[in-house]
């Protein structure tokens, strides 16, 4: 009799849990591994093991041995920043992955960059600094206001907009706490509107499976904090523009190195063209690649990313478009204070459109008496709708009249 497909996934916490699940409901033996005992996925796995999902020497240590005992078949993450872990464990034991190199250029946002400039690829004008000194001379030469990202960091944590040499001080003091690496990146500061791409690469082909428009009418209600509330699908780009925008995520991809796996893209679309801000060689978190996706068009690009770590088949079907709704994802920003009471929520999941409503993981315990501060990245969202309508304009209506049902009164 064969062995079952073993598949190791990086990272046990609420935002790999989709993929523990479905790896599970495929009957496969699952190991996990992730730095907390308590993470939740530790629970659904067959074998686990504590290791940071950053920590590659540690989990490629923990997956040697797990794999002189059971041999693995594959190894994924999903949503973590992580793609270096996953590709150096890939590379260690022989199983299927992105060479480590390529999936650090598409990690580390100096290195993304600076290969993206040597390739022509349009991107915001950058330097990297080491200090607030450094930090300082960066943005004088690219001209106030100027964007601050650790290197090694997601989901815009750490990401501040900075419009004076007043505000750099606690922006570079802040890179500390999200990363672990000296240097960090100062960017201009570019408006328009704001995009993500998600993908699969098989045999150095790139096929675009989903394309929204991100939501950033709040982005800067919290300065100097960026805050996306949701987005939207299909894209109100037109065709043409659309076209352009794939072409250069294809070429971004290309010029990192990416040859194997899932691709997803942040784009902002200027006045004078589109920039990359971000491509990274990982499944997309926020319900993208395995909610979003999948209620607009039927495409699953987990599922994809699955077969393809485990060395099954990507049929051309998995990745083609089956059909085409209007789908929206709004967030529930309450007042920061003290929860005195939370009204809605039943009537909000009973509406017709709604595909869920749900509380972000953190915010599961919410309740009366639980404290909310003001959010500083995207973590710190509280709750979640997700609609679909023949149109898009319909599945945003019904996604803004659910986030109005929902009232938490804080004091
Ligand atoms: N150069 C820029 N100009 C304007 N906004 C930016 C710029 N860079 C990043 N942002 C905003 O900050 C968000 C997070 O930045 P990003 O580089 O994607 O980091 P993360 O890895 O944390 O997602 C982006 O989605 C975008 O809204
Ligand atoms: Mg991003």
């Amino acid at each position: 009799m064969s062995s079952p497909t073993n598949l190791l996934i990086i990272g046990a916490g609420p935002n790999q849990v989709p993929a523990i699940r479905l790896a599970k409901q495929r009957g496969y033996r699952v190991v996990v591994t992730d730095i907390d005992p308590k993470a939740e996925g530790f629970a659904l796995a067959d074998e686990t093991g504590l290791a940071s999902t950053r920590d590659a020497d540690a989990t490629v240590a923990f997956a040697r041995q797990s794999h002189a005992k059971h041999p693995l078949t594959g190894v994924m993450t999903m949503a973590s920043e992580s793609a270096v872990t996953v590709a150096k464990v890939a590379a260690a034991l022989g199983l299927p992955g992105l060479n480590p190199a390529a999936a650090w250029r598409a990690t580390h946002k100096v290195e993304r960059q600076r290969c993206w400039r040597a390739a022509g690829i349009a991107a915001p004008r950058f330097d990297e600094a080491r200090d607030l000194a450094g930090a300082l001379k960066v943005a004088e030469q690219l001209g106030w206001p100027v964007v601050v990202k650790p290197v090694d960091s997601a989901g815009s944590r750490g990401v501040r907009k900075v419009n004076s040499p007043a505000e750099m001080g606690a922006a570079v003091a802040e890179i500390a706490e999200h990363s672990k690496r000296p240097e960090f990146l100062i960017e201009e500061f570019l408006t328009g509107s704001e995009h993500s791409i998600e993908g699969i690469v098989i045999d150095g082909q790139v096929t675009w499976c989903g394309f929204s428009d991100r939501n950033y009418d709040n982005k800067e209600i919290y300065p100097p904090y960026f805050l996306e509330d949701g987005d939207s699908m299909p894209t109100t780009l037109a065709a043409g523009r659309l076209a352009e925008v794939q072409a250069l995520s294809t070429r971004a991809v290309k010029a990192l190195g990416i040859t194997w796996g899932p691709v997803k893209g942040d784009i902002l679309v200027a006045q004078d063209g589109p920039r990359m801000i971000e491509m990274a060689a990982r499944l997309s978190g926020d319900y993208f690649c395995y909610e979003t996706i999948p209620l607009h068009n039927g495409i699953n690009l987990l599922e994809a990313v699955m077969n393809q770590s485990v060395d099954l088949p990507v049929e051309p079907a998995m990745v083609q478009p089956k059909f085409h709704q209007g789908v929206a994802l709004r967030y529930v920003w309450p007042k920061p204070g003290k929860v005195k009471a939370i009204t809605g929520v039943e009537a909000v999941r009973k509406l017709p459109g709604v595909h869920f409503f749900k509380w972000e993981p953190r915010w599961r315990d919410i309740g009366v008496g639980t404290v909310i501060n003001p959010a500083r990245s995207m973590g710190e969202r509280v709750g979640c709708v997700m609609t679909f309508a023949p149109t898009r304009a319909e599945a945003i209506r019904i996604a803004e009249t659910a986030c109005r049902m929902i009232k938490i009164e804080t004091e």
